[in-house]
């Protein structure tokens, strides 16, 4: 950074951040009259939407958890399922967040596309699948992704990326040796939504909210538009 793109200079980052564009589109449309009943079916078609306009990673989003020290922490994973039970993603249980969701077992999950401008956002309870279910869907994995399940230690410390390479190629090795090899500690959530809102951005900033709430896991649905 720095030099004729003016990044080297006090206070220009602030003036480069404020020069990028956001929401350059081409922008969706949202009609909230027109939504579902149900939170799920807008989801999927938001989201089909997204792939079909190539969205680069779009089922990739944003877990949110509260971590031991009552703060919050984040990072992206990648959605396994949606269905009218809740999102579906996966976790090791000896990580920091697979630690985090099971002494407080609530998350909220955040989507971003791009291209159409719409951010999803999902607050609810966290429940863990059966070991059967959550083998399953790691055996349904690649390899490299089951020996690295293997691996365990997650956001621990590593004094090289010799002892990492090393570790890797003895994990998989051993599911080269035992295909049917599973991490007992590979965890499938469900994500048991209270709250969906989803976010359709406008150039002008006249953006268009919905949010779908419900009081317990099963109620119905009622529905909010919000001020943007
Ligand atoms: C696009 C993308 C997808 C990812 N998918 C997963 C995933 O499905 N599961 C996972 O445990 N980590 C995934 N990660 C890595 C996590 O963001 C994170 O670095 C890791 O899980 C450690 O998080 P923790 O220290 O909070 O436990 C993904 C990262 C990116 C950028």
């Amino acid at each position: 950074m720095g030099g004729s793109d003016g990044l080297g200079q006090a206070g220009s980052v602030r003036e480069w951040l404020r020069s990028l564009e956001v929401f350059a589109g081409p922008l969706a449309d949202f009609d909230p009259a027109g939504a579902p009943a149900e939170p799920v079916d807008l989801f999927l078609g938001w989201l089909r939407e997204a792939v079909e306009a190539g969205v680069p990673d779009p089922h990739a989003m944003t877990l949110s958890t509260v971590g031991a020290d009552g703060g919050p922490d984040a990072r992206v994973l990648i959605l396994k399922n949606v269905d009218a039970g809740g999102w579906q993603f996966a976790v090791h249980a000896g990580s920091p967040k697979g630690r985090q969701l099971a002494d407080v077992p609530r998350a909220a999950l955040t989507f971003y596309w791009p291209l159409q401008g719409r951010q999803v956002r999902v607050r609810g309870a966290v429940e863990p699948a059966s070991p059967e279910q959550s083998a399953a869907d790691l055996l349904a994995r690649a390899p490299s992704a089951r020996a690295e399940a293997l691996l365990g230690r997650q956001s621990g410390h590593l004094e090289s990326l010799d002892d990492r390479d090393r570790a890797f190629r003895t994990a998989l090795a051993r599911i080269e040796a035992d295909p049917a090899l599973v991490s007992p500690e590979w965890t499938l959530y469900t994500l048991v939504p209270v709250q969906i809102e989803f976010w359709q951005a406008d150039k002008d900033r006249v953006h268009t909210r919905l949010r779908y709430e419900r009081s317990g896991r099963r109620g119905p649905w009622e529905t909010h538009m919000l001020w943007p």
